[in-house]
């Protein structure tokens, strides 16, 4: 079986293309990243040592190199992660998010319908369900919570979704589509909260908390993530959409707080900041589908996953430390220097 992974040097692609080496030795995964700022082959150094993986620098964009790769590896599924994820760069400038992730996702299902109707899984996520109130914890997204975007990031998300719903009902292509929650884990960004306020605070750094902190958060354990993807591809109903989530909601404030206590850093690091435009106030996934249907459950307790994070970037300092040393920097002055 080939696997075809878009978007394999980020930060859950990169975890899935691990877990998928792991778990399935007799696979080859064939990785297509073409290596944006947030792309690093650092991620896959030990990826590229086993000879079950092959990497193509290459855009989702580019259908004329797309469809050369599907000619030569013919791949069996193919597992869509490639986007642009920011929320904050979105907007900034929505542009190439309409660009990678709508167009993108057309020329990756394009070519799956070119070479033989192949089976097509879409990563998405919980922000294509908009919002929902900071004093209703009893309200949840199911798969039948209506679109309703906040961001251009996520209405780009939105757009790309339905384009895969479009293939399937026009062309019958055989497509599955996850919405995750928020990840955290080894290889996260550190534009993103739990590594930004990581690397921050062992720097003796401000934390910058948007608003007053009281946005609430669902997280997952990135492992959990890719062991739900893994199954939706191999025993997910076609047409379908699966969401992703493990009932573990926390304030912004209250994560940030955490990390300062595992450090062993101030409190009096944390600085309120501007509030993110449109900021979505919470999110909250119901999984009950894909526990029901798939068997799956997440297996890591954020007690455990927060500790085992800290810890991979106490130890992996180099990997973050040259991305915050490069043009990150100019992107952080100009994000955070008059916030
Ligand atoms: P990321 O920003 O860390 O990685 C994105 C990767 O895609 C990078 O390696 C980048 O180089 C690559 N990429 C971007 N544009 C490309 C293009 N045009 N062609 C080829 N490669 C390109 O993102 P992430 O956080 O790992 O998210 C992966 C996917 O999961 C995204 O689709 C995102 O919407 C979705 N998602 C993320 C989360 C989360 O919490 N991070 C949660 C739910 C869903
Ligand atoms: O829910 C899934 C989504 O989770 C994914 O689709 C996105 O790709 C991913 O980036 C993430 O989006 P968020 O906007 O929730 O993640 P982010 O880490 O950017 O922010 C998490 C929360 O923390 C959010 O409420 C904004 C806040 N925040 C973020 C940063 C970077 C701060 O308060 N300060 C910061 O400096």
């Amino acid at each position: 079986m080939t696997v075809l992974v878009t978007g394999g040097a980020g930060f859950i692609g990169g975890n899935f293309v691990y877990h998928m080496l792991g778990a399935h030795s007799d696979y080859k995964i064939v990785c297509v990243d073409c290596l944006t700022y947030a792309g690093n082959m650092s991620t896959l150094k030990v990826a590229m040592e086993n000879k079950n993986f092959v990497f193509y620098k290459t855009d989702i964009c580019d259908r004329e190199a797309i469809y050369k790769i599907f000619e030569d590896e013919k791949p069996d599924v193919v597992v869509n992660f490639a986007a642009e994820s920011h929320v904050d760069r979105s907007i900034e400038n929505p542009e190439i998010f309409l660009k990678t992730n709508i167009l993108g996702t057309q020329v990756m299902m394009d070519a799956c319908r070119k070479y033989g109707n192949i089976r097509y899984h879409q990563v998405s996520t919980d922000e294509v369900y908009g919002d929902l109130p900071l004093d209703r914890p009893d309200l949840f997204f199911t798969e039948q919570t209506p679109i309703h975007t906040s961001s251009p990031y996520s209405s780009s998300k939105a757009g790309a979704d339905l384009l895969v719903l479009a293939y399937h009902r026009t062309y019958g292509l055989p497509v599955t589509i996850s919405r995750c929650s928020n990840n955290y884990g080894p290889y996260h960004f550190p534009e993103k909260l739990i590594p930004l306020m990581i690397a921050n605070a062992l720097a003796d750094k401000p934390l910058p908390v948007y608003g007053k902190g009281e946005n609430l958060r669902d997280w997952l354990y990135v492992e959990d993530h890719c062991k739900a993807i893994d199954l939706i591809i191999h025993k997910g109903k076609i047409g379908e959409v699966y969401n992703v989530g493990g009932h573990n909601e926390m304030a912004n404030i209250d994560i940030v707080k955490l990390i300062c206590q595992k450090l062993g850093k101030s409190e009096d690091l944390i600085t309120y900041v501007a509030d993110r435009k449109g900021h979505d106030l919470r999110y909250a996934i119901d999984p009950t589908k894909i526990h029901t249907e798939l068997g799956w459950l997440p297996e890591t307790k954020f007690a455990d996953g927060i500790e085992k994070t800290i810890e991979w970037y106490l130890n992996n300092k180099e990997w973050w430390q040259t991305i915050i040393s490069g043009e990150y920097r100019d992107y952080y002055e100009k994000m955070y220097g008059n916030r």
